[in-house]
């Protein structure tokens, strides 16, 4: 078998929520396990998440629909509603929670004959100008919504654009705007991902939405996992398939693109681009061999990639591999590959393994 496996901690993860928890005493939480649980595996991360979480939220009826399969009772919120009238029929069924971001969905919903009333979120553009009703227009809408026969609860929801940047000016104003629309009667208010939940208390609301935090990444730029006492959830580990000496000049892999500027030994490492490593991650690029750190070297390929592992004369064929994970962060490895740890967790392939462990 070939030696590339993710390997998920759950208990990190029902660590990280509980975390989440402590920043807010007494709000609720929808844990966000939208995109197969940014790669973690949704029925996994469900069920470890059973008995703890009040809500789940997801990006589509189909996702919603496994949750609901695994989970009878929690609430599930569709984080960017029905994309079609035909939907909230389905939704109902569900028992979901669906966001109302335009006018087209407001009106989709109440010319619905539903099963049951659902509950409904109107989104506010508070300033990231994605999805969301303008403040005047989300007046007008709660008064057509509020008290519809398609309605049980109505309830308002927004989004920050830069919670990850402390101290930005447009975080206020968004918390601001938010503020401003709460003399409307809303039975439920959710404002806060996690960097909003673990850095601006203000922004809590009645809801967290808790997403990246779970699984142990950070979704600061100036606050790692340790300071910010989350465990990484996914360690995903690889073995060195080969090893060789080559000589001064020259050059590795596709391109050519790393050349030796001294005697080295070169490692071949079971995982490439195809598995969801990033084949933009430049030379040095830290990884994981025997426990030490190593420079990522010439240009990842499809299934391999190779490591400078001169300054390990000791490893050999065979020596376990740490792309990401409890020893290397995986906020250091998208640092260096100039993307964000959201994209590489939620990019490991399907061909990659998943093992569970609870430790
Ligand atoms: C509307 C909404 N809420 C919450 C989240 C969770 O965000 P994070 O993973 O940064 O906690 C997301 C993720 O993209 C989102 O789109």
């Amino acid at each position: 078998m070939r030696p590339l496996v993710a390997t998920i901690d759950l208990s990190a993860i029902i660590h990280n929520y509980a975390v989440a928890k402590r920043c807010a005493p007494g709000r609720q939480a929808f844990a966000v396990v939208k995109a197969n649980a940014y790669g973690h595996g949704v029925r996994e991360v469900v069920t470890a998440l059973h008995e703890v979480a009040e809500g789940f939220a997801v990006a589509s009826l189909e996702e919603a629909a496994e949750v609901r399969a695994l989970h009878s009772e929690a609430r599930i919120l569709l984080l960017e509603g029905c994309f079609a009238a035909a939907e909230y029929q389905f939704a109902a069924q569900l028992g979901l929670d669906v966001v109302l971001h335009n006018a087209r969905q407001a009106q989709e919903l109440l010319a619905a004959t539903l099963s049951r009333p659902l509950n409904a979120w109107v989104k506010l553009d508070s300033g990231m100008h994605r999805l969301g009703f303008s403040a005047v227009a989300l007046r007008e809408w709660h008064g057509r919504l509020h008290g519809a026969p398609q309605v049980a609860e109505l309830s308002v929801l927004s989004h920050f654009a830069c919670a990850d940047e402390r101290g930005s000016e447009v975080t206020e104003q968004q918390l601001e705007a938010f503020l401003d629309v709460l003399d409307l009667d809303f039975a439920q208010r959710s404002l806060a991902n996690s960097a909003a939940i673990l850095t601006i208390p203000a922004a809590h609301m009645d809801w967290l939405r808790p997403g990246i935090m779970l699984y142990g990444a950070t979704p600061c730029a100036d606050l790692t996992v340790a300071e910010l006492g989350l465990r990484p959830a996914m360690s995903l580990t690889a073995q060195l398939i080969a090893c060789r000496e080559v000589d001064v000049g020259d050059a590795l892999g596709y391109g050519g693109t790393w050349r030796a500027s001294r005697p080295s030994r070169i490692g071949t490492v079971s995982c490439g681009y195809a598995d969801g490593y990033p084949r933009h991650a430049p030379n040095g690029t830290p990884v994981i061999v025997r426990g030490q750190r190593v420079a990522l070297v010439g240009r990842v390929s499809m299934d391999m990639l190779m490591v400078d592992l001169t300054d390990l004369p000791d490893a050999v064929e065979g020596d376990a591999v740490e792309l990401w994970g409890a020893q290397l962060p995986v906020d250091e490895v998208a640092q260096a590959a100039g993307t964000i740890g959201y994209e590489l967790l939620s990019k490991v392939t399907a061909r990659v393994p998943r093992r569970y462990r609870s430790s």
